[in-house]
C-alpha cells in the first residue's frame, strides 16, 4: 500500500470551520499548503504592528507553526481569506476569557477594495449563527484608521481604550476597543448573501 500526502487535502480537524461564500471572496480552515503564501503576505511590517501577535519578520516556520496549531481550540475559527482562489489575508475568531474576539488582515496590494470588510461580515455571521455567540469584541491600535473603518462599518460600537502588548514591537500599544452585540448585528444584516457551502 503507498501513502499518498497531499498538502492540500482537508484534515478532520480543518473540517471544524466550514467554507464561508461572499460575492468576491471565499474563506476557508487555512491548510499545510498555504504556509508558504500566508509566509509572503504575512511577512510585512504594516502588518505585525497593527496585530498582537504577528511577529516581524515572519517567516514560512511561523506559517507551519500557525497553520499546525490553528482551529484547535472549542469556538476558535480561522478563516484563509481567498480571491480567485489565492490567499489574501486571514480572519478569525478567538475565543478568549473575557469574550470571543475577532481579527483579521489582509496582504498589502489588496488593500483598499473592501476585502476586509466582506471578510469580517461573513465571519461575524458565522460566530452569531453557527458559533451562537452572543456578543464579538475587537481591537483596533488608535493609529489604525483603517481598522477602525472597517469595525465600524461593520456596527462594531467604541467601548474605550486599553493598552494591548503588541509583539511585533515588543511593547504595549493604546487600543481602541469595541464590542458587537448579536441583536444589534441581526438588525443592520441587510447587507447579507454569505453562505456557507461545506
Ligand atoms: C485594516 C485592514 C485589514 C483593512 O483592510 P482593507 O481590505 O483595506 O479594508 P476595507 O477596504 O474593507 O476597508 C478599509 C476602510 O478604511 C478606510 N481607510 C483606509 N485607510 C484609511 C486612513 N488612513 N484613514 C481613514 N480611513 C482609512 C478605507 O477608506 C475604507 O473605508 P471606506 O470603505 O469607508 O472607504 C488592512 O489594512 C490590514 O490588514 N492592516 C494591517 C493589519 C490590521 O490592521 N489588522 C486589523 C487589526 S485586528
Amino acid at each position: 500500500m503507498t501513502l499518498s500526502h497531499d498538502a492540500f487535502a482537508p484534515t478532520d480537524r480543518e473540517l471544524c470551520v466550514p467554507v464561508l461564500k461572499t460575492d468576491r471572496l471565499l474563506l476557508r480552515a487555512p491548510r499545510r499548503g498555504d504556509a508558504k503564501a500566508i509566509a509572503r503576505l504575512a511577512n510585512e511590517r504594516r502588518i505585525a504592528v497593527n496585530t498582537a501577535r504577528i511577529p516581524h519578520p515572519y517567516g514560512l516556520s511561523d506559517a507551519e507553526q500557525f497553520v499546525a496549531a490553528v482551529n484547535r481550540r472549542d469556538g476558535e475559527a480561522a478563516f484563509l481569506i481567498t480571491l480567485d482562489g489565492a490567499p489574501i489575508g486571514l480572519c478569525s475568531i478567538d475565543p478568549r476569557e473575557d469574550g470571543p474576539e475577532i481579527g483579521y488582515w489582509i496582504g498589502v496590494p489588496y488593500w483598499g477594495q473592501g476585502y476586509a470588510t466582506e471578510a469580517a461580515r461573513a465571519v461575524i455571521g458565522y460566530a452569531f449563527g453557527t458559533l451562537q455567540y452572543a456578543a464579538l469584541q475587537a481591537g483596533a491600535r488608535v493609529n489604525n484608521p483603517a481598522s477602525r473603518r472597517v469595525l465600524e462599518k461593520c456596527g462594531f460600537q467604541w467601548t474605550g481604550v486599553r493598552l494591548i502588548r503588541v509583539r511585533a514591537i515588543n511593547s504595549a500599544a493604546p487600543t481602541d476597543r469595541f464590542r458587537l452585540d448579536r441583536g444589534l448585528w441581526e438588525s443592520l444584516r441587510s447587507w447579507g448573501r454569505v453562505s456557507e457551502v461545506a
